[in-house]
C-alpha cells in the first residue's frame, strides 16, 4: 500500500521491483565478468530456465472468506523459530556483487535488518566469524564445501560453532566445477584471482600447510586452496565421519533424488536441502521443482529448504505448498546486492516476502502449515 500511496504523489520505488528489472540492472553495473559468473549456468542453461519455467506448471487454488486477515510466516527449521520461510541461499561471490567488496557482512546486516535466514558459503570475501556478528539474532547457517583434507574441514566447522551458526550445509553437488562455457569464454572465475577466499587464509590448519603466510604469498595459498578445494572421492562412507563432527544441525544440499533423501535420512542429517544450484553445476537434469515433491515424501519429518528457479513470492509460496520448509533465493538478493549494496538486498527480500504476504492474503492462506499440495493445480 505504501508504494502505491508514495505513487500518488509521484513518488517511485528507487530500486527495481520486478525479478526482470533487477537483472537488466545488475548487468548495467557489474563487470562483463562477474555478471557472466552470477547469471551464468552449466552447458547451454536449459537446466537453468526449466528451474524457473516449472513454476508456471503450477497454479494456486484461491480460497474466499478464509480468515486469511493476519498471515503468520513464521516458519520452524529444526528448533530454530525463522520469521519468514524465505532464505537467502549461499552465493561464493556475494562479497564480490557488492561495490565496496563487502557483499558478505553486507548479506549479513540485510538478514539482521529483515530477520530472513542467510546460509552463508564457504566462499566468502570476510571471514565467517565477522559475518556471524553481523548477523544479530537472525539465524545464519554456514554452508561448507568440504575440502580434500579432513583436517581443513573439522576447523571450519569448529568455527562456524564458535561463531555461532545454527547448523551446517554440507554442498554435495559441487565437489568438482561445471561446465559453464560464459566462464570458460570469459575467464570469470573470480576465485582464481585470490578473492572469496578469507575463510582459507585466515584458518590456523591451512595457514600451517603453507611455506608462507597469505598475506606474503597469496599466489601460492591460492594454488593450495585450488588443490583442496575439490573433493570428488567424497562418498556416502563419508557421511558417518561428516555426522561425528558436530551436535550442530547438519543438512546436505544438493538432493534431488528420494533414494538419497534415504540415504541421508538413515546417516542422520536433521535437514535435506533439494537444489541444484540454480542449474550451475550439470545441466541436462531435472528441474528442481519437479523432483521436490518426491524429496519432501522420502524426507518423512525431516524438513526439507529447497531453492532453484525461485523468482517471485508466489514461487515462494508454491514452493512452501509442495512441501518445502523454507525456500531460498540465490540470484535474485546477488542482483539486489549489485544494485543497492546491503540496502540492495534487504529491497529485494522486502520486495519479495510482500508478495509472498499478499499471495496468502488474498488468496486466503493465513499461514505455511495451510499451504499443501491441495491448494495447487497443474496448468493446463
Ligand atoms: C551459488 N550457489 C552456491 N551454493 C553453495 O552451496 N555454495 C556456494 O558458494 C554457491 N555459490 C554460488 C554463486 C553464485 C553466483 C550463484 C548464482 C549460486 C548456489 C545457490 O546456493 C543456490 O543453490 C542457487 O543460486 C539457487 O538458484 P537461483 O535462486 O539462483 O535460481
Amino acid at each position: 500500500l505504501r508504494i502505491y500511496l508514495d505513487g500518488l504523489s509521484g513518488k517511485l520505488p528507487e530500486l527495481p521491483v520486478s525479478f526482470e528489472d533487477l537483472e537488466r540492472g545488475a548487468e548495467e553495473v557489474m563487470s562483463a565478468q562477474l555478471w557472466s559468473y552470477v547469471a551464468g549456468g552449466a552447458g547451454d542453461e536449459r537446466t537453468q530456465r526449466a528451474n524457473v519455467a516449472s513454476f508456471d506448471r503450477w497454479g494456486l487454488m484461491p480460497r474466499m472468506l478464509a480468515g486469511a486477515a493476519q498471515r503468520d510466516l513464521t516458519a520452524d527449521l529444526l528448533g530454530t523459530s525463522l520469521p519468514t520461510p524465505l532464505m537467502m541461499a549461499p552465493v561464493g561471490v556475494i562479497g564480490l556483487c557488492d561495490a565496496e567488496g563487502h557483499g558478505d557482512l553486507a548479506t549479513a546486516r540485510a538478514a539482521a535488518a529483515t530477520g530472513v535466514p542467510a546460509v552463508v558459503s564457504t566462499l566468502m570475501q570476510d571471514p565467517l566469524e565477522d559475518v556471524a556478528a553481523a548477523l544479530g539474532d537472525t539465524p545464519g547457517y554456514f554452508q561448507l564445501y568440504p575440502p580434500d583434507d579432513r583436517e581443513l574441514t573439522e576447523s571450519f566447522v569448529r568455527r562456524a560453532e564458535a561463531a555461532g551458526y545454527a547448523g551446517i550445509v554440507v554442498t554435495l553437488d559441487t565437489l568438482t566445477l561445471g561446465w559453464r562455457p560464459r566462464d570458460l569464454s570469459l575467464a570469470s572465475f573470480p576465485q582464481l584471482k585470490g578473492l572469496c577466499l578469507a575463510n582459507y587464509f585466515t584458518d590456523p590448519v591451512f595457514r600451517s600447510h603453507l611455506d608462507a603466510s597469505p598475506e606474503r604469498d597469496p599466489e601460492a595459498a591460492t594454488m593450495r586452496w585450488a588443490t583442496t578445494f575439490g573433493n570428488p572421492k567424497l562418498t556416502w562412507d563419508d557421511l558417518a565421519w561428516l555426522r561425528s563432527l558436530t551436535d550442530l544441525p547438519l543438512l546436505l544440499k544438493g538432493i534431488c533424488d528420494p533414494e538419497d533423501v534415504r540415504r541421508a535420512v538413515d546417516g542422520g542429517v536433521d535437514g535435506v536441502y533439494c537444489s541444484n544450484h540454480g542449474g550451475r553445476q550439470a545441466n541436462g537434469g531435472l528441474p528442481a521443482l519437479d523432483v521436490l515433491p518426491e524429496v519432501v515424501d522420502a524426507a518423512g519429518d525431516v524438513p526439507v529448504i529447497f531453492d532453484s528457479g525461485v523468482r517471485t513470492g508466489a514461487d515462494v509460496v508454491k514452493a512452501l505448498a509442495l512441501g518445502a520448509t523454507a525456500v531460498g533465493v540465490g540470484r535474485p538478493y546477488a542482483y539486489g546486492m549489485a544494485v543497492g549494496g546491503a540496502a540492495g538486498v534487504e529491497h529485494v527480500l522486502r520486495c519479495l516476502l510482500a508478495e509472498t504476504d499478499l499471495t496468502m492474503a488474498i488468496d486466503g492462506y493465513p499461514d505455511v502449515a495451510s499451504l499443501t499440495r491441495g491448494s495447487l493445480r497443474e496448468v493446463r
